[in-house]
């Protein structure tokens, strides 16, 4: 038995002086793994007889016991020291001085998508996206534009070489509408999203960049009709332009992917030669301005999309989301969006401190 003693001091040793936890395992291999001397030793216990086996059960099992535990106090102890070491080398210094004058600042179109999110939000619409570079299928044909549809060819599409896999080539998406399909067919119905991001066509003026930011709605219910989405885009363009006299009129028209198809005007008037939303378009010294296209989803989309248009309907709509901040913040020239000028940044950028919340205002003042 002094044995046992022998082995379980020098096991206590050599435990205490591991410097790894690589050399613990190792130690723990050599005593208690399969092939280790304390088990070798426990296998002996088999071909004892029963009054040897009785004295010596309790001491053999003791010694696997003192090394099991020696090794996992050990094992802690490493880990404590571990943790304490990084604790002291992770140092944050918060005496650190602010700077002098705020660096850099929130880009007006991240600010109006973050006031749009917030305003929806609160309206139940999760927020979802989809891939810029996309396949012919979800831009065009799922949304009722097979091959040869004229509609096509109004919307500039800058194209890949490469074949894309449901047909026809890759493209830059044009719109946020694909977003629809593919919420559809991932998520069925209901749905209630919107879908903010960047959209490509090849057209560049004053008004137009080549890359530009839309913002998709899509709402998939049971028995949604054309007054839900009036009551929706009413409520969203009174809460972003925080004024509660703005004015919408309906206009019909044409998408391939909404039938009926419904475009949205809403009165302003030009203040200090600037464009203010607010009143009815046809008052004195009014007039209307495009700011939406909407209508109820085509029951081909929702069918292509992989419901039943029988039992699910919806409306959808999409707008221009740098068109709505320049009416709202008052810059005239898009392509200065896009220029990166630090002093326009400057001057229309917002504070990163200013998150919109419905509560504090979703018109940040910049
Ligand atoms: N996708 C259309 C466009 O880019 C806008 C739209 C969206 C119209 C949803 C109707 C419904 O012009």
């Amino acid at each position: 038995m002094a044995e046992l003693e022998q082995i379980e001091a020098e096991a206590r040793t050599r435990i205490s002086e591991a410097e790894s936890l690589g050399a613990l395992e190792t130690l723990r291999v050599e005593y208690l793994g399969k092939q280790g001397s304390v088990s070798a030793l426990l296998k002996t216990l088999g071909k004892m007889s029963p009054e040897e086996r009785q004295e010596k059960a309790p001491k053999i099992q003791g010694l696997r016991q003192a090394v099991a535990g020696a090794l996992a106090d050990r094992k802690q102890a490493m880990e404590a020291a571990e943790l304490e070491a990084r604790l002291a080398a992770e140092t944050l210094d918060l005496s650190l001085p602010e700077p002098a004058e705020p660096k850099g600042s929130v880009h007006p179109v991240s600010q109006v998508m973050d006031e749009l999110a917030e305003i929806f939000a609160d309206l139940g619409f999760a927020v979802a996206t989809g891939p810029e570079i996309e396949d012919d299928w979800y831009n065009f044909t799922a949304l009722n534009m097979p091959e040869s549809h004229p509609a096509r060819a109004m919307h500039d599409t800058f194209y890949f070489p490469d074949q894309a896999p449901k047909g026809g080539r890759m493209l830059l998406r044009t719109h946020t509408s694909p977003v629809q399909v593919r919420t559809m067919m991932a998520e069925g119905a209901p749905v209630r999203i919107i879908a903010p991001g960047r959209v490509y066509r090849s057209d560049s003026d004053a008004t137009h960049t080549p890359m530009f930011h839309q913002i998709e709605g899509l709402v998939i219910d049971r028995d949604i009709h054309l007054g839900h989405l009036k009551w929706t885009l009413e409520t969203f363009l009174k809460a972003f332009f925080e004024r509660d006299d703005i004015v919408l009129r309906l206009r019909p028209s044409y998408f391939p992917f909404t039938e009926p198809s419904v475009e949205v005007d809403v009165g302003y008037s030009v203040e200090k030669g600037r464009r203010v939303v607010g009143g009815s378009g046809d008052a004195p010294g009014h007039a209307w301005m495009e700011v939406l296209g909407s209508g109820m989803v085509n029951r081909r989309v929702i069918e292509m999309s992989g419901l039943d248009p029988d039992e699910w309907q919806g409306f959808a709509f999409g707008t221009g989301v740098d068109r709505l901040a320049m009416l709202k913040y008052g810059m005239d020239d898009l392509r200065a969006f896009f220029d990166g000028d630090v002093r326009w940044m400057a001057h229309y950028g917002f504070s990163a401190f200013d998150q919109p919340t419905l509560s504090a205002g979703v018109g940040a003042s910049a």
